[in-house]
């Protein structure tokens, strides 16, 4: 497993990762982005937690089955799991070749739904992941924020509530809360591992959000992703279904 300066910025990929808290958009933005993203000619290979493997789904099918009773212990490191076989199989070939990797999800949520939301030892979690990403960090991750009952609202509006959602208020506050504090600065010189962090108003229309998204990738990548519609890219990967 090479390091971090070897799968990142030495060869030119931008892994970005879309987080929140449920129903906030974060899927809905990650298809507009990758279209949008495509559509301007780039490289773009875009992924969901937990899957985007053959065997990182089969653990989401685990992970997200209501009928599933596992142990906050087991679902961390399933998630580690799934995470450790997308890191080796797609995102680090696609950092290699210069991709923009966009993913639904990343550690992130590991440290507020395990961590904050089940109670699970941050130390543990920390270890277990660095094991599993081998030091991956991504280059930025887009928080989309949104208040708790503007994002329930989304969310029961939309239906088929999984594992994760079903959860009650006090666990998604939790959630919510341990997302608000990543935004702080001092949070994210402690944690190095998520990488930036920034948030991104999820309100409004869906078309004002991903002109949002859009002008935090210009404003990181502003040689990368300010300039106008070039050929037509090509997109590597992308999941059809809802995350
Ligand atoms: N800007 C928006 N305005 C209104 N509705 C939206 C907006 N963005 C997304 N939605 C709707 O809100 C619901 C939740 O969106 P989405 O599934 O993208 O959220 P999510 O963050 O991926 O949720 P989860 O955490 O459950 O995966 C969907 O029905 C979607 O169509
Ligand atoms: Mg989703």
């Amino acid at each position: 497993m090479a390091d971090r300066s070897a799968m990142s910025g030495a060869t030119g990929g931008c892994f970005v990762v879309l987080e929140g808290g449920e129903g906030v958009g974060k899927t809905t933005q990650w298809r507009r982005l990758a279209d949008r993203l495509l559509a301007a000619g780039h490289d773009v290979v875009a992924l969901r937690e937990p899957g985007g493997t053959p065997t990182g789904d089969a653990l989401r099918a685990v992970l997200l089955d209501p009928a599933s009773a596992l142990a906050a212990q087991t679902e961390a490191l399933l998630f580690a799991a799934s995470r450790a076989q997308l890191v080796r199989d797609v995102i680090a070939p696609a950092m290699h070749r210069g991709a923009v990797v966009l993913v639904d999800r990343f550690l992130l949520s590991t440290y507020a739904y395990q961590g904050r939301g089940r109670g699970l030892s941050l130390t543990a979690l920390r270890e277990v992941n660095a094991f599993a990403t081998g030091g991956l960090a991504p280059d930025l991750t887009l928080l989309l924020s949104l208040p708790l009952d503007e994002s329930m609202a989304r969310m029961h509006a939309r239906g088929g509530a999984d594992r994760m959602e079903r959860e009650d208020a006090a666990f998604h506050q939790r959630v919510r809360a341990a997302f608000d504090e990543a935004l702080q600065p001092a949070w994210q010189a402690e944690h190095p591992e998520t990488g930036p962090v920034v948030a991104v108003d999820a309100g409004g229309d869906v078309e004002v959000v991903t002109m949002r998204c859009l002008a935090a990738l210009a404003a990181t990548w502003p040689d990368r992703f300010s300039e106008g519609p070039k050929e037509e890219g090509r997109m590597s990967a992308i999941e059809v279904t809802h995350g």
